[in-house]
């Protein structure tokens, strides 16, 4: 089952940091990848890929396309699509019904407002509390939810740069160091 986020909105200056961020976390909590819908994005694109070549993964990303064609083609292909709002239902009395399905899942958020055919489209429109707050932090709890803390135990194919957990500094192999 493929889980993948799509970003929608995206405004080149303004968003540039956060949609950056709605990858990473996306990608370190285990998602297959992101889509930016609308609009192609050199400078998000080469952040997020520096952190995959460097750190490993098939995260992917891909950009440009229309919102109505990719929403309308992963339903046709029989996926999912749950779009994250504070106006929808809470993830705690949700999420074990989205686990269960085996469907494709296509994990919206939004940047600028969201139009009203995205919660029509959604089989699923989930809130991270009622409160307005960050496209970032909703995600990293929705994903949390979604894989129940097994993003702790990931390991990503052919990673140049590994960070070893430690109480004091940081510690980071350079795995290239082993094929020397
Ligand atoms: C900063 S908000 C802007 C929302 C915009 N003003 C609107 O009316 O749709 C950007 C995104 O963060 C996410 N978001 C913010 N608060 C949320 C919450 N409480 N629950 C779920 N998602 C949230 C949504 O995906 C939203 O589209």
């Amino acid at each position: 089952m493929k889980n993948v986020i799509l970003r929608l909105g995206h405004r080149y200056e303004r968003d540039k940091r956060i949609t950056t961020h709605v990858g990473l976390v996306a990608r370190a909590f285990g998602a297959d990848g992101i889509i930016i819908s609308d609009i192609n994005d050199s400078n998000v694109y080469e952040s997020i890929k520096d952190v995959v070549d460097r750190f490993g993964g098939n995260f992917f990303i891909e950009m440009g396309e229309k919102k109505q064609t990719i929403l309308k083609k992963w339903k046709d292909l029989g996926g999912e699509i749950i779009h994250l709002t504070m106006y929808g239902i809470p993830v705690p009395n949700i999420i074990d019904i989205i686990r269960k399905s085996p469907k494709d899942k296509l994990i919206i958020v939004g940047a600028s407002k969201v139009e009203r055919l995205v919660y029509e489209m959604a089989d699923y429109n989930v809130s991270i509390t009622s409160q307005p707050h960050s496209e970032v932090a909703a995600l990293a709890i929705f994903l949390d939810y979604l894989f129940q803390g097994s993003e702790f135990g990931l390991k990503f194919q052919d990673a140049k740069m590994e960070v070893i957990p430690s109480e004091k500094g940081k510690e980071v192999h350079d795995l290239r160091d082993k094929d020397k």
